[in-house]
């Protein structure tokens, strides 16, 4: 008897389904750019049908998340459009993570100028509007979830259009504080309405994603495409594992978190989640951010709200990464 937490919720079914079916979920990519952010636009591009990318301020200020998407957008001659969004959460007063990222938000390669701006500056009304134009859109925020918490607000019937919300955030431990991970405590206002939106949710949190590293052998795995373009994320992977061993005793290579909040759609098998209920603390001192996540297996406890990731096969996952990076190098090499 399979327990209820172990159920396949809807979203975890149309994840698998979109797997089995090889059908391409169709996202939009919602991110701040951020090294990590830039591997989630590699395997987005490479595996899903890419709707648009919008941007958020968090690990850096909006102009430069905004800037460093439309990098990815032409280094990678993607046929997709940029939307920039909130420039400041919520409520919370802004915060950013140069001491991870650089000032730039992607410190430590030389960047080729993109063409253009953002495509537009109303990331909320691009992605109302194309969740209202096309059935089943999965929304993968992968930075602080104003964005999504004011598409939502802005038109609940969302919740009913959209195939879900795959998320990079949260978890049982954080690394902004003890217990609260980046991209919640940035905004816990949003991620509060979000979580509590209704729609299926499947969560990335750290306990994941810290299974996941880019390590000094997956970075010499970049460096051999040996292009212009991998190249460059070797370089920005380098800066990215430098900042993060520096800053822990025990880690081997710097966590890519946001490719997982794609991948759980495009590749559910590699992981294994549990159905739980997920509730984001406001008002601790020592706790604000945190996702308080309900393990146990009480009658009469709150229903489930989000599916949560806590094992992921990495090896497999690297090698989709590692393969999508080789097809946006040839890709560049050959625009
Ligand atoms: O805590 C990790 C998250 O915060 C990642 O999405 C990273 O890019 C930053 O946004
Ligand atoms: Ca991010």
């Amino acid at each position: 008897m399979v327990s209820p937490h172990h159920r396949l919720t809807p979203c975890a079914m149309l994840a698998a389904m979109s797997h089995v079916s090889n059908d391409r979920p169709q996202i939009v990519l919602d991110c701040d750019p951020g090294h990590d952010d830039v591997i989630a636009i590699v395997l987005a591009a490479h595996t899903t049908n890419l709707l648009g990318i919008t941007t958020v301020a968090g690990n850096a200020p909006l102009d430069r998340t905004t800037y460093n998407a439309c990098v990815m957008r032409d280094a990678m001659q993607l046929d997709t459009t940029v939307h920039s969004g909130a420039e400041r959460p919520l409520v919370a007063e802004p915060k950013f993570a140069g001491y991870v990222h650089g000032a730039s938000g992607l410190d430590g390669a030389e960047l080729p100028a993109p063409s253009h701006g953002a495509d537009s500056t109303d990331a909320v009304s691009f992605i109302i509007d194309t969740c209202r134009q096309n059935e089943g859109v999965w929304l993968v925020p992968t930075g602080p979830l104003t964005n999504i918490a004011l598409a939502l607000r802005t038109a609940p019937d969302l919740v009913d259009r959209i195939a879900g919300i795959s998320l990079m955030g949260g978890g049982t431990f954080g690394n902004r504080t003890p217990l609260a991970e980046f991209n919640v405590w940035a905004d816990p206002h949003a991620a509060a309405m979000v979580f509590d939106c209704g729609a299926p949710i499947t969560m990335a949190g750290l306990d994941v994603t810290h299974q996941f590293l880019v390590t000094p052998p997956r970075i010499e795995q970049v460096e051999a495409i040996n292009t212009p373009f991998s190249s460059m994320i070797t370089d920005l992977f380098r800066f990215f594992a430098r900042n993060y061993l520096s800053r822990h005793e025990h880690m081997v290579g710097a966590a890519l978190h946001d490719p997982l909040a794609v991948m759980a759609l495009t590749h559910p098998h590699l992981f294994i989640g549990v159905d739980r209920h997920v509730t984001i603390e406001m008002e601790g001192r020592h706790t604000t951010g945190m996702t308080v996540i309900d393990r146990r297996d009480m009658i009469g406890q709150e229903a489930p709200n989000a599916h949560v990731l806590e094992r992921v096969d990495h090896e497999a996952a690297w090698a989709i990464v590692l393969d999508a990076l080789a097809a946006a190098s040839n890709r560049a090499a050959h625009a």
